[in-house]
């Protein structure tokens, strides 16, 4: 068993990521046995598919790594770095660029969300994007990879790109590739925006109101679930009563996931509340689940020194372990490497 799983540096950890993915890379790293592993990594080559500013981008790389470990990555348990030190992702990218094909890409909705109607004035980096996720994976052959619904697709993609690789250079008894397993939380898969229960809770919504950051102070976190958005009516006994309510579905799932419920359960014990009463009940909880993270955050957000050894080190394990993947696929295209 290898998991391997990544998080762009962009903007800070929300609420979203962590119930939809990062809650799961601590659980998964916390129950592994001997002679697994788990790779963690700041997926800042990905970042520069977009309009950035260089020093957020490097500032936001330290903050999500202090960010993973306040939340329980753990650098001697799991490897976690950032891709920009292990130029070894964007050298298979190149060699799976010749694999992947553009229709497939065509097909992704990531791209087609966030190039809209303008894809000729897009990056060639944001079209390719799905390949660079595909060796990020691959490099290291991922067994299993822990991640919320909407990347769920790109995995997809990264599985049919090792399987034509596989048939087409490699012979079936060694296949180059290892095919991954996208893991996704029952619950919480999909976390919604707090002001449009159709939009996912994102980084790059323009209003902070939408989203819980896991560094939001106990005020801000109470003020932004008392303001969310939802409807004058109670809430039901059944989750069948919450069809076609999606701002109250979301707020439901954030309380189950957080009390490791079913939504099920919690209306069983909440059905005919209001949400003048469970807004506040909601709100306790998060503040709660979120105060040691935010202290353990901005405790090791001091100690500069002490994220770059662990960066460093993450990166020069990570490396060991994708030089014979990329070895084997310099090979199976044969290229010749002196
Ligand atoms: P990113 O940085 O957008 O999100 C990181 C993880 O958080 C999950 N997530 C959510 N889950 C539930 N509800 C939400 N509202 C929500 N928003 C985000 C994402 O599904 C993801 O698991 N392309 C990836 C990063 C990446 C990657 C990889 C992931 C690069 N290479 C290889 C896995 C394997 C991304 O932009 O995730």
């Amino acid at each position: 068993m290898r998991i391997v799983s990544g998080i762009q540096p962009t903007g800070n950890l929300h609420l979203g990521n962590y119930l939809g993915a990062i809650r799961n890379w601590v659980r998964m790293q916390d129950e592994m046995e001997d002679g697994q592993q788990a790779l963690f990594f700041l997926a800042d080559l990905h970042a520069i598919s977009q309009p950035h500013t260089p020093a957020d981008l490097h500032k936001g790389t330290l903050e999500m790594a202090a960010a993973l470990v306040a939340c329980g990555i753990d650098p001697k348990r799991s490897i976690l770095f950032n891709q920009a030190q292990v130029p070894q992702h964007a050298e298979l990218q190149w060699l799976l660029n010749g694999t992947a094909r553009m229709g497939w890409l065509n097909r992704m909705t990531q791209w087609k969300d966030k190039a809209g109607k303008n894809r000729e004035g897009q990056s060639v980096a944001l079209f390719a994007y799905p390949v660079l996720q595909a060796a990020d994976v691959l490099l290291y052959q991922a067994t299993h990879v822990p991640v919320g619904e909407d990347q769920k697709q790109h995995l997809e993609l990264a599985r049919d790109i090792a399987q034509k690789f596989n048939n087409d250079f490699a012979s079936e008894d060694t296949p180059v590739f290892t095919l991954p397993e996208p893991i996704v939380p029952p619950e919480a898969a999909r976390i919604m925006s707090l002001r449009n229960g159709a939009a996912k809770m994102s980084k790059s919504d323009p209003s902070d109101m939408s989203r819980i950051n896991l560094a939001d102070d106990p005020d801000e976190v109470m003020k932004k679930i008392k303001k969310a958005k939802t409807d004058p009516e109670p809430l039901p006994s059944e989750a069948a009563g919450l069809k076609d309510r999606a701002e109250a579905l979301n707020l439901v799932t954030i309380y189950a996931a957080l009390t490791d419920r079913s939504v099920e359960d919690v209306l069983r014990e909440h059905g005919g509340t209001g949400f003048g009463a469970f807004k506040p009940a909601l709100g306790e909880l998060l503040v709660e689940t979120l105060r040691p993270i935010s202290q353990r955050f901005t405790e090791l957000l001091e100690d500069r020194e002490a994220l770059d050894a662990i960066l460093a080190q993450g990166a020069a394990k990570a490396r060991e372990i994708a030089v014979p993947t990329l070895d084997a696929a310099y090979r199976a295209l044969g290229l010749v490497r002196g």
